[in-house]
């Protein structure tokens, strides 16, 4: 049975049906998720309740997946809570180490970009949402390399920006990233440009982790940051997923960046469940793209 795919975009992203993401795929079914994977680089599915033991299940059909970081809720398990929540259901306290870390969910970013080895991709599942707000934005890095003039891709094609997760957090509060979480994470160089191996597409891989670019000044190196986010970000190139219930979205963290929008933490109640899978690999080593 041939899955049902739907572009949600003219840019990048597609709904897949035809499929229960709770159940064992079929190899031909993954291959199509897989595929489409690749070329949409989000993909939605629409009425999939999942356990966590089923969601680990689904998403190492895509590859191994990472581990959650110390100091968050699920750390050392494969699942990652997104929530303003803590495991016992009660509210986050405001301003705390823990909602301060779900607050920069808020900053344009691509997960664990601030790892030696990024994650390919990240699976996230509604399990209780909220009656206001509380969307996902994705953006394409891949639309918005395409759209750059020759000259500028040959000036950013080879560059390698650094990521670290102390950068991205002191965005939200000076406190956001525990001494032991910046130990463990030190700054980490990533190419700006990625290409698939699968299809040979490239993208800019952008996002909140990023502080420098090897070997330019730093307020030159920031301003192109900026001017990339802001061609990545423009409306043309960006999705914005208003969550039902039992939704499930995957999405190429090489490909896309994403960002949480804001809703009611202190009176809503709202829970999101993420898988991530690995990334095979560095992509830049001593200054260079590998
Ligand atoms: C994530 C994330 C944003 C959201 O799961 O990696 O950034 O809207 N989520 O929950
Ligand atoms: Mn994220």
């Amino acid at each position: 049975m041939a899955l049902r795919i739907e572009p949600l975009t003219e840019a990048f992203g597609a709904t897949v049906s035809g499929f229960a993401a709770r159940e064992p795929l079929s190899a031909e079914i993954r291959g199509e998720i897989s595929a489409a994977f690749e070329d949409y680089s989000v993909l939605v599915f629409h009425d999939q309740p999942l356990s966590d033991e089923q969601q680990i299940i689904f998403s190492e059909n895509f590859g191994p997946l990472e581990e959650t970081l110390p100091g968050l809720v699920g750390s050392g398990s494969k699942i990652v809570r997104i929530s303003n929540m803590l495991a016992d259901g009660s509210l986050k306290e405001p301003g705390s180490h823990l909602a301060l870390f779900g607050t920069a969910n808020l900053l344009w970013h691509s997960d664990s970009t601030f790892k030696a080895a990024p994650a390919k991709g990240s699976i996230l599942s509604a399990r209780q949402i909220v009656k206001q707000g509380g969307d996902t934005e994705f953006a394409s890095g891949r639309a918005a390399y395409e759209s750059l003039s020759a000259d500028m891709k040959q000036r950013i094609d080879g560059l390698v920006a650094i990521h670290s997760i102390a950068t991205s957090r002191r965005k939200v509060d000076p406190n956001a990233v525990s001494a032991a979480q910046e130990t463990a994470l030190p700054p980490v160089p990533q190419a700006l440009v990625r290409r698939n191996p699968a299809n040979g597409r490239k993208a800019l891989v952008l996002g909140s982790h990023i502080g420098a670019i090897v070997g330019m000044a730093d307020d030159e190196a920031m301003a192109l940051i900026d001017e990339l986010t802001g061609i990545a970000t423009q409306k043309a190139f960006t999705y914005r997923h208003v969550w039902r219930p039992d939704d499930v979205v995957m999405w190429d963290n090489r490909a896309v960046l994403h960002r949480g929008r804001p809703y009611d933490e202190a009176n809503e109640r709202r829970l999101m469940v993420r898988t991530t899978l690995a990334g095979d690999g560095p992509t830049a080593v001593d200054g260079r793209i590998v």
